[in-house]
């Protein structure tokens, strides 16, 4: 069956040791005069900050930090941000961060005149046009936001994250480099590391997904199912870290490509009404939205072992290797010791109808899943978490 499909990514992308030092000949050769700086006050007090600013210093260009947002921002806390970039008077924009400041970084550079404010976007993404280059250094790994056209906000009046999507967001530039994540709280790397699993396992079994995605998603898949522990375990494992950094990025393509299914679609409410991390939520629905896939994805999973297991292959059958893939997340998800119930959120069982039909509105996302998901099953789901 020939379908539709194409592939965007950001135009220049650099990786490996002393990445960072790209820098300062990106702000050169965009004769860049005044660069924003977004970032957070969390990246700050890590010292991360300092590296980026010494290659901006060494190029001599004037800078201004925004750094007033808080992690997973609803859309007026990213306004705020965008208001002080229209007023900077900066004509290159440089995100410092993990997803939260990426995406509001981005979510400036389409929206510089008076005409339109993200709470616009929310309505209409498409309104959004760029007209300042980006360049994404990602600081953890990740979201890969630093590769999507996606910037997801939180709305509180609809307890809701809703992602605005528009491939004018697509970053100009990105930096993978691993110096960035070196000391990043194990807590938050193992899960920001599941976020990036679950854009990979979810863009391979996604209804979208096409040659293009599957070879982003399967590449990605490999590298986090096989670096994600020692990466998040060992603040010395380098190699780990790259790996786990480039996967992020092209799990990010992979969504781009494709698209990611029911355990984001799931995971938004619990993000929006209860201030869940990104991560946390998909880490929490990963393997109870995997096993209710299982049945229509078997053959999906097993193509996946094969790809990814590269010691001695156990398994000979579709169905072993399909559950022992579903059996390596689990081991993975608790290996990193996140919450896999949502009782410590303060979620209960009254909670649950709100849940469902939070989750069924997020049909761009559903329609992506393989197994049709019925308010039923979305309750079902949600009841094994709770
Ligand atoms: N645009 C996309 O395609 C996309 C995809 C997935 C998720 N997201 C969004 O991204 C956001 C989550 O981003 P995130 O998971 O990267 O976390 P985050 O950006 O919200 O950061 C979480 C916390 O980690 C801290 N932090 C980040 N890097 C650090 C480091 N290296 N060392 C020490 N502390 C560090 C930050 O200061 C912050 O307090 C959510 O809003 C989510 O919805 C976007
Ligand atoms: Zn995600």
């Amino acid at each position: 069956m020939l379908t539709k499909y194409n592939l965007k990514m950001p135009h220049e992308i650099f990786s490996g040791e002393d990445a960072l030092e790209n820098l300062k000949v990106i702000l050169q050769k965009n004769g860049v005069k005044k660069v924003a700086v977004f970032t957070d006050k969390g990246i700050q007090s890590a010292g991360l900050l300092d590296y980026p600013m010494a290659k901006i210093q060494a190029a001599e260009v004037e800078s201004v930090i925004l750094n007033d947002l808080p992690p997973e921002p609803t859309y007026a806390q990213a306004q705020a941000l965008v208001d002080a970039y229209k007023a900077s008077g900066a004509d290159f924009i440089v995100a410092v961060g993990g997803g939260s400041v990426m995406d509001t970084a981005k979510l400036s550079s389409i929206l510089a005149t008076e005409e339109y404010t993200i709470k616009d976007l929310l309505d209409d993404p498409s309104l959004g046009k760029k007209h300042v280059k980006t360049l994404m250094i990602p600081t953890t790994a990740g979201t890969g936001a630093e590769a999507t056209p996606n910037a997801i906000v939180a709305v509180p009046e609809k307890e809701l994250k809703v992602g605005i999507v528009n491939e004018e967001m697509i970053a100009d530039y990105v930096i993978l480099d691993a110096v960035m994540i070196k000391k990043l709280p194990r807590k938050i790397a193992a899960a920001t590391g599941v976020d990036a699993l679950c854009h990979a396992i979810e863009c391979w079994t996604s209804n979208k997904a096409n040659p293009f995605s599957d070879l982003f998603a399967m590449e990605a898949l490999d590298l986090i199912l096989n670096h994600i522990e020692p990466a998040c375990d060992d603040p010395e494992a380098m190699d780990a870290k790259n790996k786990m950094q480039i996967a992020s990025f092209l799990a990010g393509v992979a969504i781009t490509a494709s698209g990611t299914t029911a355990v984001h679609a799931l995971s938004y409410p619990l993000g929006g009404k209860y201030h869940i991390a990104h991560g946390v939520s998909n880490a929490i629905l990963l393997v109870p939205v995997m096993k209710f896939n299982e049945p229509v994805c078997r053959e999906k999973f097993a193509q996946a072992y094969d790809r990814c297991v590269h010691g001695e292959h156990t398994c000979t059958t579709v169905n072993e290797k399909s559950a022992y893939m579903i059996g390596w997340m689990e081991k993975i998800v608790k290996h990193l010791d996140i919450p896999t119930s949502l009782k410590e959120f303060g979620v209960s069982g009254e909670d649950l109808e709100g849940l469902v039909a939070a989750g069924m509105e997020v049909t761009r996302l559903l329609v992506n899943n393989m197994r049709e998901v019925t308010p039923e099953d979305a309750r079902a789901i949600y009841q094994q978490i709770l």
